[in-house]
């Protein structure tokens, strides 16, 4: 079936650049040593998490319990829910803990440690559980320098419901960088943090069976990763404008696109009306670090258009030259690359995988909490 066949809007997944950047990373990660554990939550489907991975054992990283659920009964067996835990999901996480082989979760509370083990010990269920690290994002983690971070691995390594992993951190903030070399810093700055805290583990009897990092723009361009063992990319499989904007990809590697109808002409206000709205896109305003004119995604091979301007269901784009109506009928169709594919996937319930204008394949990704 062709493309120009199907309801808008719509996801399309291009299925070679897709293969190409998955193939891009794992070859990274063989190169310079390190196991890749993909996070799933950029697409939530078993095709693309298989594509990742050389068998279902070899291990995934997913966002949610549901996600985790999902996985586990597709097949998966080695998960990391890399989202701190809390008591109220302890009872989700103990299920998951008897049902795969393995399954990680992580804390940066002593408060939820404490509650951790206490549920261990009166369920009989002993977690795999790392501590999560800041290493600059300032999202989530505990300081790596501060005396009580040590304290809090102790009083887990302590606890005989508790089998202490390692450490794990996201180093969101290589999203705030503006190019290649900015991103290099942050990736380094990930990894030294990371082994010097574990040293500091070592030197005080905690050993670190894993040292997890991870991001998109890290993992593409850090130049080396001696001492860590695991990265957790997810975005890499779809890349993105962000993505392109930063300098961690080009716009051509983009895998995922939204379909959308040119509904309008204004040439009074030299706009388009376009049928994908914040619920074909989502309201991510992209590296606004970059360019504060905020804009919700890019027509490739169109680089003057802009979409400017989204609600619900209705698009604007705009053109800083005086737009050429006639190469966009009312009722064509136009190709969007978002800004967060991860969020933009979210929103829709399948996706239209296509070769060229081809669509060869149909994937459903899960859905709900
Ligand atoms: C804990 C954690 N690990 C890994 C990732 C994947 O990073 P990216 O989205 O840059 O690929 C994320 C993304 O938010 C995350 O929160």
């Amino acid at each position: 079936m062709d493309i120009t066949n199907l309801m808008t809007p719509a996801f399309l997944v291009d299925l070679p650049k897709l293969k190409s950047n998955i193939r891009a990373m794992k070859e990274r990660a063989r190169t310079h040593g390190v196991h890749l554990r993909p996070h799933v939550k950029t697409h939530k489907t078993a095709e693309i998490a298989r594509l990742q991975l050389p068998n279902e054992a070899s291990g995934i990283t997913v966002s949610t319990l549901a996600e985790a659920s999902f996985y586990q009964k597709a097949g998966f067996d080695d998960i990391t829910y890399a989202f701190p835990i809390t008591p109220n999901k302890l009872n989700q996480a103990a299920e998951l803990t008897g049902r795969l082989k393995h399954f990680h979760i992580l804390l940066d509370q002593f408060e939820t440690a404490t509650a951790v083990a206490d549920y261990g010990r009166d369920n009989n269920v002993c977690f795999s559980v790392f501590l999560k690290v800041d290493c600059g994002y300032h999202r989530a983690g505990v300081d790596p320098c501060a005396p009580e971070s040590v304290l809090l691995a102790e009083q887990m390594q302590a606890s005989k419901h508790i089998r202490f992993r390692g450490i794990l951190t996201h180093a969101g903030h290589s999203y705030h960088c503006r190019n290649r070399e900015e991103i290099i810093g942050v990736a380094q700055q990930e990894r030294d943090v990371m082994t010097e805290f574990a040293e500091r583990l070592k030197q005080n009897g905690i050993a670190c069976q894993t040292v997890s990092v991870g991001s998109t723009p890290t993992a593409v361009h850090a130049p080396g990763w001696q001492g860590v063992s695991e990265i957790r990319p997810g975005n890499f499989a779809f890349f993105d404008k962000f993505q392109a904007d930063i300098g961690s990809c080009s716009l051509e590697e983009a895998a995922a696109t939204v379909l959308t109808t040119v509904v309008a002409h204004y040439p009074q206000h030299n706009q388009m009306l376009i049928d994908a709205g914040a619920l074909a896109l989502s309201k991510d305003p992209g590296a606004a670090h970059l360019d504060e004119k905020i804009v919700y995604g890019t027509v490739p091979g169109n680089p003057l258009l802009k979409i400017f301007s989204i609600s619900q269901e209705h698009g604007l784009i705009t053109s800083r030259a005086p737009i050429a109506f006639e190469n966009f009928p009312v009722g064509s169709l136009l190709q969007i690359i978002p800004n967060h594919s991860c969020l933009t996937a979210a929103l829709f319930d399948k996706y239209h995988v296509v070769e060229g204008n081809q669509v060869v394949d149909e994937w459903r990704p899960m859905r709900g909490w």
